[in-house]
């Protein structure tokens, strides 16, 4: 990966340097008093105290990028601005995006996210798919109260593509001859799908028209795919110090990531000995790591990747072409950029 690349969180990190740095200084400026007003209020949820809602608190107060929160603080800064719906709707993305991990940490059998154990690991899975549970339904009544019918009819398709896209990655899995059809659906309905309506949400409560919002909503399809696209490298090529996450989890989990569709694609007999390893469903050892890594290598896979994840960065960038220019336009040119130049 790029060394110089600079985490992707609202607050750049104080070692950082570069035009990238100096951005995403004036992201963090210009939504400042917005998402501290958004981390207020989600301090405070959820307020009971069953197992549910003690696993929901774990994963919300580990952080994580509030990229999708974000989203809609800058789309709504677009409009005329954020208010107590925008703000309802930013703590419901988060809600949406924590309620979807805590069940994917289950199906995945994920042991650390965040740089802590899952919340499966402390309160086991039953309890993480009720914390799930329990955070869904209340960003769904957030979602109700703001009154804008549509948003809550948009969220409810993003869930229903949300499950379509976990189940089908659950069919591939272990399947090493997955197309890039397949691949695209996937990553388009599990992550590209909650960052189009985080976009959407934000433009429409700011009072944007239909055409803008629905540029907002492009933007936010290669937003995600570009933000998948470099999750699935840094799954072989980043640094767990960096990522909160195991290396190799894709590979252990069963999953054909872009990298490895790639490599597989230019190089068949790879086929078997990453099939060798899909099948055990243990982390690759050293030994087979550093092989798939030098595969990955040695096929341009890792560098192709990025320069697609740059590419659809780019074609966010380019569905913005309609907005003036202003703070939160060239903040959202940042965003699309810094999704793509991260380590974590
Ligand atoms: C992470 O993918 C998972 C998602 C982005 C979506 C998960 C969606 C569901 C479980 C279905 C919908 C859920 C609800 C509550 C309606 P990943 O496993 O590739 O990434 P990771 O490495 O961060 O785990
Ligand atoms: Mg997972």
């Amino acid at each position: 990966m790029n060394h110089a690349a600079t985490s992707l969180r609202t607050d750049p990190e104080p070692s950082g340097s570069g035009a990238l740095y100096d951005a995403l200084h004036e992201v963090h400026a210009w939504t400042a008093r917005e998402m501290a007003r958004y981390e207020d209020e989600l301090a405070r949820l959820p307020r009971g105290g069953s197992v549910a809602d003690r696993g929901a608190r774990h994963l919300l107060q580990l952080g994580g990028k509030r990229l999708r929160p974000l989203c809609v603080v800058l789309a709504a800064k677009l409009g005329r601005g954020f208010g107590d719906a925008a703000c309802d709707l930013a703590v419901s993305a988060e809600m949406i995006h924590s309620a979807t991990l805590l069940h994917d940490d289950v199906i995945d059998l994920a042991e650390t996210r965040r740089g802590a154990p899952t919340a499966r690991e402390i309160f086991g899975n039953a309890a993480s798919v009720l914390a799930g549970d329990g955070l869904l339904v209340a960003a769904l009544q957030r979602i109700l109260r703001v009154g804008e019918p549509i948003l809550l009819h948009h969220a409810l398709e993003t869930l229903k593509e949300m499950v379509a896209a976990e189940a089908l990655e659950l069919e591939q899995r272990g399947r090493i001859q997955a197309d890039r059809e397949t691949y695209f659906r996937i990553i388009e309905g599990k992550t590209a799908s909650l960052f189009r309506w985080a976009l959407f949400a934000g433009g429409k409560i700011g009072g944007l028209p239909d055409t803008p919002c629905r540029a907002l909503q492009a933007y936010g399809q290669h937003l995600g795919i570009a933000f998948q696209l470099v999750d699935d490298l840094l799954d072989v090529a980043g640094e767990t110090s960096r990522t909160g996450k195991d290396l190799f989890g894709d590979l252990r989990e069963g999953k054909m990531t872009y990298p490895l569709l790639l490599a597989v694609e230019r190089e068949p007999a790879l086929e078997a000995v990453i099939e060798s390893s899909l099948e055990r469903r243990k982390s690759p050892s050293a030994g087979l790591a550093a092989r798939v890594r030098e595969a990955l290598n040695r096929t341009g896979a890792i560098r192709d990747t990025l320069d697609l994840a740059r590419t659809h960065s780019a074609e966010a960038v380019s569905c913005l072409e309609h907005f003036s220019d202003g703070p939160s336009l060239r903040a959202l040119v940042t965003v699309a950029q810094a999704s793509v130049d991260r380590e974590g």
